[in-house]
């Protein structure tokens, strides 16, 4: 199979990214590899909004004061050009969408309407009452569909191929029938999404939010970057970890403790609820550990989110889903009574390190969206900065990876990756599983709740470490497949995702231990304070073939604004 340019994941990143790409050159043969169906990707998922500094509801409101919110949201380790490009291009990215069709909800005079989001100094985030997410999903796979561009759904990435200079493809399997492939390309746009399924059953997150892409570019020696920084979403549902948007903060909803106290005035006295995600998840996490907390039957841990002042009206307007997950999830309607909630895992600021063109450092290569680290949100991404992050940034790399193959050929060789990739399915379908994969995954959540979760320490990560090097050990000694068939073969893909995952743990476990300071999402108790001197950098790991990592620093561009201390 050849194609010039492959797109790997059919999310709003490599979506925009195939759009721009065939709106660039339609004589290429661009294609979207997906593992689901792209309507199914977990763009879907998300629902407050998207950040562009239109100033529709406040006019004093601009994409200096976006980028100077972004770069201090990110505890200053994001790269400052790379935030303002993204910020200056929001305004026409959502006007781009706008005239592809995204329904956005309007104010009374016509124009997009803007919520407050977290972090945010002004009314910026754009939205579609709380399911911003969705309609860009639809609307953008439209769009592709009718500037004709090819799918390869329900295939899966097994691993990058390139030669040690350039790309070559990649080779995936064909879920519907079991067959492995080459696909050769010119040039590959891994836009494979976020990891947080790590924390399996303590995420917001999809199923199939596995990292695939972020492992393949591990395998393939390319340097991921500032993986220790995941992010807690202040508000998942208590039971299910399922997103509740920041928008109903945003609209007005408190945060209560089982004193009644809306505590966030102790921990952001000026922004209180709207407070960046990174202090609000630990400021949860704080009353919940000083016994400020409820707890259910089944000893879960949370507050309350109420947004019963509201009224009837606004949720019904504003906030339909969140009402029908909480009715469907907790079975408590927040038009009457108060929503349980607590930290969810949420995204990943760290993944495959790119510079601002998207370029990997083997050429032809490139990434965006979630799986990669540009790096626009440093150590702590703003909500509603996700949304924006994965349409410039999938636009930018749909353009270079068409200007990559209109100057070049397809690359020789990779056959003998494709004969490594089938053995080792053959022998995974082979081998008599030792371990469930179910209580595998339970696992590794587990592990990763209690000693990489909110707050850490030494010993907790280390003993955590233990516990996952053990997991992944007995992983890839034991676990095999037991469905044996070809055709959709879902225990193979969940399989092959979770070798994906542990993966990422791995990376994100040793990451995390070598900073040892407190920055944004990533917080310390036994290093509490941010430390510049020693560790304003960005973690750079290549992974060798023996499994150990290699570690280096990569220069933060703060050419902007001087570091300096966050207050909300
Ligand atoms: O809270 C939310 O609606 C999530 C938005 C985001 O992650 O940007």
């Amino acid at each position: 199979m050849k194609v010039d340019v492959l797109i790997v994941g059919a999310g709003g990143a490599g979506l925009y990214a195939a759009l721009s790409a065939v709106k660039e050159n339609k004589d290429l043969n661009i294609a979207v590899l997906t593992k689901v169906y792209p309507t199914r990707s977990h763009t879907g998922a998300a629902q407050g909004g998207i950040n562009a500094a239109l100033a529709n509801v406040d006019p004093t409101d601009n994409e200096e004061l976006h980028t100077f919110d972004t770069i201090k949201g990110s505890d200053y380790l994001a790269d400052q050009e790379a935030v303002k490009y993204m910020c200056f291009e929001a305004p026409k990215i959502i006007r781009a969408m706008e005239h592809m069709g995204v329904p956005f909800s309007r104010l009374g005079n016509g124009k997009i309407a803007q919520r407050p989001f977290g972090g945010a100094s002004r009314d910026r985030t754009c939205y579609s009452a709380d399911k911003m997410g969705h309609v860009m999903l639809h609307t953008l796979f439209e769009q592709c569909i009718r500037e004709g561009v090819k799918f390869l759904n329900e295939w899966f990435m097994l691993n990058i191929v390139h030669d040690g200079k350039r790309a070559i493809g990649v080779t995936a399997i064909n879920i519907a029938t079991g067959e492995v492939k080459l696909i050769k390309t010119k040039s590959i746009i891994l836009a494979t999404g976020g990891h947080s399924r790590i924390y399996w059953g303590y995420t917001s997150n999809a199923l199939g939010c596995t990292g695939d892409g972020t492992a393949a570019a591990l395998r393939a020696g390319l340097p991921v970057k500032d993986m220790e920084f995941l992010q807690f979403h202040p508000t998942g549902l208590r039971k299910s970890a399922i997103l509740v948007t920041e928008a109903a903060r945003g609209e007005g909803g408190h945060l209560i403790n089982n004193k009644g106290e809306r505590f966030m005035k102790r921990y952001a006295p000026e922004k209180m609820e709207l407070g960046p995600r990174d202090l609000v998840s630990r400021s949860i996490m704080q009353e919940i550990r000083e016994g400020r907390g409820f707890k259910d039957d089944e000893g879960r841990e949370y507050v309350h989110l109420d947004l019963t002042h509201l009224g009837a009206e606004k949720i019904k307007e504003r906030l339909p889903q969140i009402r029908e997950l909480a009715i469907d999830f907790e079975g408590i309607d927040p038009i009457k009574e108060p929503i349980p909630i607590k930290p969810t895992a949420h995204y990943a600021m760290g993944g495959i390190h790119t510079n601002i063109k998207c370029e990997t450092p083997i050429e032809g290569v490139y990434a965006a969206g979630e799986a990669q680290c540009v790096s626009v949100h440093g150590a702590n991404r703003l909500g509603g900065n996700s949304l924006l992050d994965i349409v410039v940034f999938g636009n930018v790399a749909g353009k270079e990876a068409v200007r990559y193959a209109e100057g070049t050929d397809f690359a020789q060789g990779g056959e003998g990756k494709l004969e490594d990739d089938v053995k080792f399915i053959t022998e995974l379908m082979n081998r008599e599983s030792k371990e469930t994969l179910g209580d595998m995954r339970n696992e590794l959540g587990e592990i990763m709740f209690k000693h990489f979760g909110v707050f850490k320490n030494e010993s907790e990560m280390q003993e955590g470490y233990e516990k996952l090097k053990n997991l992944i050990d007995r992983a890839h000694k034991h676990l095999g497949v037991e469905d044996k068939s070809k055709v959709f073969n879902l225990d193979l893909q969940s399989t092959l995702e979770f070798f994906n995952l542990l993966e990422i743990a791995d990376v994100l476990a040793y990451a995390s231990l070598q900073r040892k300071e407190s920055r944004g999402s990533f917080y310390r108790d036994d290093y509490p304070k941010r430390n510049d001197e020693e560790f304003l950098y960005h973690s750079m790991i290549t992974k060798n073939a023996d499994g150990s990592f290699n570690y280096e620093k990569g220069e933060v561009d703060i050419s902007l604004y001087e570091p300096a201390e966050r207050k909300y």
